[in-house]
């Protein structure tokens, strides 16, 4: 199972113990089940647990601790947001889309399962983050609730995540220029990882300046990490990512690898962590955690 090498002593810690953390939440929220349809969430379990860096899930935690939300309700809507990046996941790796025989240092949902039970999967993954979410006990407030709701539609949908995954397809048939590539990524990777850390803000009650920040951090450090995601395609050993190397070479995709080439693609990334780091200065040396997640992403192997 990957897990993220390279992290600073702290940073692991505190990522260790955001793993636990969210891994008992998911499986009170995502039991085994008996009945006839037992396949179904056999699927969705293996799709979601035992594995991961659950990066998402510790932005949401570090976020709402900035705004002392209580810890339950923060791992509830950590959980529905790792839901909703592992139904990207199960799709991202079918035929029709990356075709992926490996994930997570194990087969692929697919590939374990069939193709029809991880579409069905990846369906039912993406319902349960928003019925998740849509529960009294993630926030008492209905105004809360339906906020949560309605960032995280905005930021997965077609003008977020799936929107990004429409131009990643294209980008396999047509050359994209820089200013669509980093749209692109932007789509595909940063508005999750907004929606991760806004979660975190909106249970909190959060400012808008607060949230603003957060958000910019995010989408600097998403596009960040979908760009260092594209140079360990090229470089880094199956071993680590747990996924096969080469994929996007051998699919074709207009990444920046393929555009500017691995060494300016990591400047580029370099450049986008310090600037997202920068959008971490209103918290006055709160944030110290997600300045290290964002140092991490330059460093990582996984
Ligand atoms: C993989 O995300 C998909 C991308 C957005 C690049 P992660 O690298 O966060 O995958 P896991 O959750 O750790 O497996
Ligand atoms: C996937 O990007 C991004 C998603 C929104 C799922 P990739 O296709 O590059 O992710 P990996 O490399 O398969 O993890
Ligand atoms: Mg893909
Ligand atoms: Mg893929
Ligand atoms: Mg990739």
């Amino acid at each position: 199972m990957p897990s993220p090498r390279d992290a600073s002593p702290r940073l692991q810690e505190a990522l260790d113990t955001t793993v636990e953390a969210v891994e008992k939440t998911i499986k009170r929220l995502l039991p085994e089940t008996d009945f006839a349809e037992r396949p179904l969430f056999d699927a969705m379990r293996y799709g979601v647990l035992g594995g991961g860096k659950r990066l998402r899930p510790f932005m949401t935690m570090q976020a709402a601790a900035l705004f002392n939300v209580e810890p339950g309700r923060a791992r509830r809507a950590a959980a529905a947001v790792e839901f909703l990046h592992c139904y990207s996941l199960v799709h991202d790796d079918l035929p029709a889309m990356d075709d992926s025989d490996r994930r997570r240092g194990k087969a692929t949902v697919h590939r374990k399962f069939d193709e029809a039970t991880a579409i069905l999967a990846g369906d039912s993954l993406l319902t349960l983050a928003f019925e998740t979410l849509s529960d009294r006990d993630t926030h008492p407030d209905p105004h809360v609730r339906v906020e949560l709701v309605r960032k995280l539609a905005i930021a997965s949908g077609g003008h977020g995540m799936v929107g990004g995954q429409m131009l990643d397809l294209i980008g396999e048939r047509e050359e994209f220029d820089l200013g669509t590539i980093s749209r692109m990524q932007r789509m595909k990777t940063g508005h999750l990882f907004a929606y991760a850390c806004e979660a975190g803000a909106i249970l909190g009650r959060a400012s808008d300046q607060h949230k603003k920040a957060l958000c910019n951090y995010a989408y600097d450090l998403g596009l960040a990490f979908q760009v260092t995601d594209d140079v360990l395609d090229v470089e880094a050993d199956p071993n680590d990512t747990g996924k096969p190397a080469n994929q996007d070479a051998q699919a074709g995709k207009s990444t920046f690898v393929s555009t500017m080439g691995k060494e300016q693609a990591k400047m580029r990334a370099e450049m986008l962590v310090h600037q997202a780091i920068r959008h971490l200065h209103v918290f006055d040396g709160r944030a110290e955690m997600l300045k290290e997640l964002a140092l991490y992403v330059l460093e990582r192997r996984a």
